[in-house]
């Protein structure tokens, strides 16, 4: 059995943002019961009937994640948590952030591709994760890599990681430099597999569906997808910001290119969008594009969702 539970359904910023006053933000703020607050991107996974759990992806939300999830809660009386370790898909500060509030001397395994790891090794903020505890172990795209914990002991749940279109995180660009700097390593979509035989992805971030992608999900019993934008000049229609999501390294909802379209033809069983912005008229529950995406076979995530393989 796979116990996942989504801890943040929120992109960076969460919903509402501190800074925003856009009209979702407002009724978020104000309590509308159609428009739930989410916290910003993470998952916890277990593969164990719930006695060990893994994070994927260490929000700067992970405090008050942690306090609203019962099975994350430690179970000793002293120091201890059924947390063994986090497996990111990429460096974004949604993503990274909360490694730092699992600073307490907890042991801990920190699971990402080479290159993601060396950029967030390299920050010597990180180093407050004490190394006599915490050990940081690469994930090579295309192997598969079993997930433990310091102890050794199985979880009974492995990741492959794979190359996704994307680009590098936004606190490392390099505007010298082509595509920002990206390279291949930077993002990353998981396949998570149980001993027990079940499956399923977790792609937060990915900027276009290109026919290998397709290939590995056609089929899948669960994907959780990158659902930042609805449209993909939503930030600057709504007046928010400059940015396409495209140049986010996200890619849109609705649209000819955008995931609705994308996942169509693919027959993936339960799809779940997550990592899902402010600015998202799909976080609204009865708003239009809401309707859309459910009609089209679609979840939205949301906090505190379970879901069980
Ligand atoms: C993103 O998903 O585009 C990033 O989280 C942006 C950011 O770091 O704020
Ligand atoms: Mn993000
Ligand atoms: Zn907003």
């Amino acid at each position: 059995m796979l116990r996942i539970i989504v801890l943040g359904a929120g992109a960076g910023g969460g919903f509402p943002q501190w800074n925003c006053g856009c009209p979702n933000c407002g009724r978020a703020r104000a309590g509308d019961p159609q428009a739930r607050p989410a916290t910003q991107s993470s998952l916890a996974v277990s593969a164990d009937d719930g006695a060990t759990w893994y994070l994927l992806n260490a929000s700067p939300d992970l405090r008050q994640q942690i306090a609203q999830t019962p099975p994350l809660h430690p179970r000793v009386r002293g120091r201890g948590s059924p947390i063994r370790g986090v497996v990111l898909t990429n460096a974004d500060v949604d993503h990274i952030v909360g490694l730092l509030t699992m600073r307490e001397v907890q042991p801990l395994a920190i699971f990402g591709t080479p290159r993601v790891l060396q950029k967030v090794q390299a920050n010597t903020i990180f180093n407050v994760l004490d190394s006599e505890v915490v050990s940081w172990r690469p994930l090579i795209p295309g192997q598969v890599t079993e997930i433990c914990g310091l102890d050794g002991s199985p979880s009974g749940l492995s990741a492959k990681a794979f190359p996704v279109p994307g680009k590098v995180a936004l606190w490392l660009e390099d505007p010298r430099q082509e595509d920002f700097g990206s390279a291949v390593e930077d993002t990353v979509g998981l396949e998570l597999s149980s001993n027990c035989g079940k499956r399923f992805f977790y792609i937060p971030g990915c900027a276009r569906m290109p026919t290998d992608i397709a290939d590995r999900l056609r089929g899948a019993a669960l994907v959780f997808f990158d659902g930042t934008t609805y449209t993909d000049d939503e930030m600057i229609s709504c007046g928010l910001g400059s940015k396409t999501a495209s140049r986010m390294g996200h890619m849109s909802v609705s649209g000819t290119d955008g995931s609705i379209a994308s996942f169509a033809p693919l027959a993936v069983a339960r799809k779940i969008f997550v990592h899902i912005n402010n600015s998202n008229p799909i976080l609204i529950a009865d708003s239009r594009e809401r309707k859309f995406v459910e009609a089209a076979g679609w979840e939205v995530g949301s906090d505190g969702l379970e879901v069980v393989l």
